[in-house]
């Protein structure tokens, strides 16, 4: 089965086809600019035009960075504020003319790793991390997600965590991978004080290079590379939208 998923970030959207029983794109994935403001309209006309490029039927995944309980849209970070309230799924349901599910973009790239990524067949507590433009999280135990978790805004000493070890900070700074690389080191040392995880996964585009940074990094958990990277969203999205088949 081939579905669409949509995974909104920050910078870019990014929509692709996969195939969710093999947990792999079946064509390149595509990425246009997010609109800025972000608001709910201008998202929309965006998620239609991919929608259009990428052809599909079935239900489609929508991953978006912000809380989401019983549909809605709780919280707005980093996003237009016009989205508190938003039934996501109704949206984008309008906007690609099919079926919609909507959820935590975190939520949905730790899906996509655990079920075919970097965390498959993990037992225990596996911590899927994201940095991006904010800093995601999704905490799985035995595979079972606990969802919308946001410690991404952990505060630590130095302040939230993702206005001080996100990867669009490191841009912002001019951060070299050592600089950036000891502020990652102690939000995991924060993060494994608080939940001890046996796995971290680092992903989020950022991950793409994680052979320049891997020696840097510490941490008494384990640390995986995500297997799907920027891809992540997208792939769990889908997944999540064949999960809702199951659904009575
Ligand atoms: C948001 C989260 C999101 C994360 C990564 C945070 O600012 O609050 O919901 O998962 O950014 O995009």
């Amino acid at each position: 089965m081939i579905l669409l998923g949509i995974d909104v970030g920050g910078s870019s959207i990014k929509g692709g086809l996969a195939d969710v029983t093999r947990g792999e794109l079946t064509r390149e994935l595509l990425s246009l600019p997010t609109p800025q403001p972000w608001a709910p309209d201008a998202v929309m006309r965006t998620v239609a035009d991919l929608s259009r490029k990428l052809p599909a039927s079935g239900p489609a995944g929508f991953a978006f960075p912000t809380v989401v309980k019983r549909g809605r849209a709780r919280t707005a970070a980093n996003v237009d504020e016009g989205w508190i309230g938003i039934d996501g799924a109704a949206l984008a349901s309008d906007a690609i003319g099919r079926p919609a599910v909507f959820l935590n973009d975190a939520d949905a790239a730790g899906i996509a790793e655990i079920k075919w990524g970097a965390g498959r067949d993990t037992p225990g507590t596996v911590i899927m991390l994201t940095f991006g433009t904010g800093i995601g999280t999704a905490i799985f135990s035995d595979g079972r997600l606990l969802p919308n978790t946001e410690f991404g805004h952990l505060c630590m000493p130095a302040g939230e965590a993702e206005h001080y070890a996100s990867a669009r900070i490191k841009t912002e700074q001019s951060l070299d991978w050592q600089q950036w690389i000891d502020r990652v080191n102690e939000y995991l040392e924060q993060m494994h004080r608080l939940f001890w995880p046996d796995v971290f996964i680092l992903g989020g585009s950022v991950s793409e290079n994680f052979d320049e940074f891997r020696s840097l990094l510490q941490s008494p958990a384990e640390i995986r590379r995500a297997r799907f990277t920027a891809q992540a969203g997208v792939i769990g999205a889908a997944l999540a939208a064949a999960m809702s088949l199951d659904k009575p």
